[in-house]
């Protein structure tokens, strides 16, 4: 059996989980959750980027070794993943050993087959992104800012043939339309690829770092931050065992824009033909979050810290409004005040008071079990065709992605719902003495449940709390998965259901800024 494999970024030791990181871990949990929904076996990875010149740097300045740095940040990370109800298989840490033998397997495989060679090295080098320039880097005469000091040095080191592997790249990409998503960025790549490619430097002398793998064939130097990194994606799966095949290639490496060129859309493919394997299936490229127009980042100074979203409004709210506002190909502009938009109109008052009013009507008119639905007029036959209509188009859009939308068309379903229970007027029905009415009040608590439990299956990926807790409620087991569980039925009929509960306390906004709940 072949899993479905799929991978995010594994994120820089070198400073606090932020929104950015929690956003990615999110899209892929969502991805996995869903996929595995519609019963694919998926593997899930994520993990931590722990060698190279910045994390030695920051743990100098803490006074501290890079290890024990590594080692608090992995817990930080790890814990924001729990928090966030990241459904990972794995986590892996490049100081593992598991992960250190595979780079140095790899590095000698391609120093033996001549794809890596010693040079002298003469020109510009930005130690703040570990990165060698050319004058084709500069910006109207000027090395921009985001490379921090730039010197000229010059030095012996290894070089891996990337420019050997060009043209083979440049026909990958352009024959292989489903390999970078969205496709404008693989015309960003091929642009990019049009003035060709220098070989890579992946060796960093000892002597000007030292925190890093080193080389199998020359103990003087480690390896290049990224070549390390990116193999993580290979190592955790066993790369070199038997195993190994049941997950690679990889079907969806979840990465951000700003990772995209050269790392994942240049380096990695020629990494991967030049060691014989399979390419991956797919690179996911997500926009930013920014804030005022801005990247969100530790230098700037204007991260916002999941945890406490998480603390104020849940963790449901908080992976609800991420997955319901980034259009995952363009960047999206994070506000505190739209989120608490977003809890209090979609969370709480379209699906929370559904759930609330739906529960306590049950209770007063049908001894809290779900009746029979015996009476198919025009109320009842347009929320079916709703339900009919909607499903395959959310399934669609999370197919391709688009939780945004996916999103858009349920909650338009949850809204439908609500007014069937207004045009239903069940507290009327419940007046009248006549059979039929009794029948049509029966049938309208049984087919807000058939709708709340509907929208609840497809929830599932985005919102898994809730959508349990709502699940508990209406007597049914956690569905394991949901092709056939989506047709519009009574399934629920006879289930006892819980008590009238408020799953999205309100929240008021205030005038300081500061917010609590009621
Ligand atoms: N360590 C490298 C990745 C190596 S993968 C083999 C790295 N780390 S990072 O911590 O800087 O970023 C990790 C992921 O978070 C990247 O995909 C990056 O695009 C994403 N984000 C970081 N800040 C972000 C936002 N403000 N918004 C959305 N995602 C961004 O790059």
């Amino acid at each position: 059996m072949k899993y479905f494999y799929i991978t995010t970024a594994i994120d820089y030791a070198n400073g606090a989980p932020h929104l950015g990181h929690a956003y990615e871990k999110v899209l892929a949990d969502v991805i996995t959750r869903y996929k595995r929904l519609r019963g694919t076996h998926v593997y899930f990875l994520t993990g931590l980027d722990e060698h190279g010149q910045k994390v030695q740097q920051t743990a100098e300045k803490k006074g501290v070794e890079p290890l024990s740095l590594c080692n608090e940040m992995a817990k930080a990370f790890q814990e924001m993943c729990k928090h966030l109800e990241i459904s990972n298989d794995d986590y892996i840490r490049t100081t593992e050993e598991r992960h250190k033998k595979v780079v140095k397997e790899i590095l000698q495989k391609l120093f033996d087959q001549g794809d890596i060679y010693k040079s002298e090295y003469k020109g510009y080098y930005s130690a703040k992104e570990e990165q060698f320039l050319q004058e084709k880097d500069k910006m109207e005469g000027k090395w921009p800012e985001s490379y921090g000091d730039v010197v000229e040095i010059s030095e012996s080191n290894y070089f891996f043939r990337l420019s050997k592997y060009h043209e083979w790249l440049v026909q990958h990409i352009e024959k292989n339309n489903e390999f970078i998503f969205p496709t404008f960025r693989a015309k960003e790549v091929l642009e990019f690829l049009k003035e060709g490619v220098n070989d890579l430097c992946i060796s960093r002398p000892k002597a000007r770092l030292s925190w890093g793998i080193e080389l199998p064939f020359d103990h003087d130097y480690v390896t290049y931050v990224w070549f390390d990194a990116l193999i993580n994606y290979l190592s955790a799966i066993g790369y070199g065992t038997e195993k190994f095949d049941a997950y690679w290639p990889a079907d969806v490496h979840v990465i951000g824009k700003d990772i995209l060129i050269p790392a994942h859309g240049v380096y990695w493919p020629i990494m991967l033909k030049a060691i014989g394997l399979q390419i991956p299936k797919k690179l996911l490229v997500h926009g930013w979050w920014l804030q005022s127009g801005n990247k969100m980042s530790k230098s700037k100074g204007n991260v916002v810290n999941p945890l406490e979203l998480i603390d104020q409004l849940g963790v449901d709210a908080f992976r609800f409004f991420l997955m319901r506002e980034m259009h995952i190909v363009q960047d999206s502009d994070f506000s505190k005040e739209l989120f608490l938009i977003r809890y209090n109109s979609d969370l709480g008052n379209d699906l929370g008071n559904l759930v609330s009013r739906f529960l306590n009507m049950a209770q007063r008119y049908c001894e809290g079990k779900v009746p029979e639905i015996s009476v198919h007029e025009k109320a009842e036959m347009e929320l079916k065709y709703l339900w009919e209509s909607s499903y395959e188009e959310i399934l669609k859009s999370m197919d391709m992605y688009q939780f945004h939308k996916a999103l858009d068309i349920l909650f338009t379903f949850i809204r439908a719902i609500n007014r069937y229970a207004e045009t239903r007027a069940p507290w009327k029905l419940a007046k009248s003495t006549e059979q039929k009415d009794r029948e049509r009040l029966e049938t309208s608590i049984a087919t807000m449940a058939e709708g709340v439990r509907l929208s609840t299956l497809l929830l599932e990926p985005i919102m898994p709390t809730i959508s349990k807790k709502i699940q508990e409620l209406l007597g049914t087991p956690s569905i394991q998965a949901i092709d056939d569980a989506l047709k519009w039925g009574n399934s629920l009929k006879g289930n006892q259901l819980g008590e009238k509960c408020i799953l999205f306390p309100r929240v008021e906004q205030e005038s300081e800024g500061e917010e609590k709940k009621d």
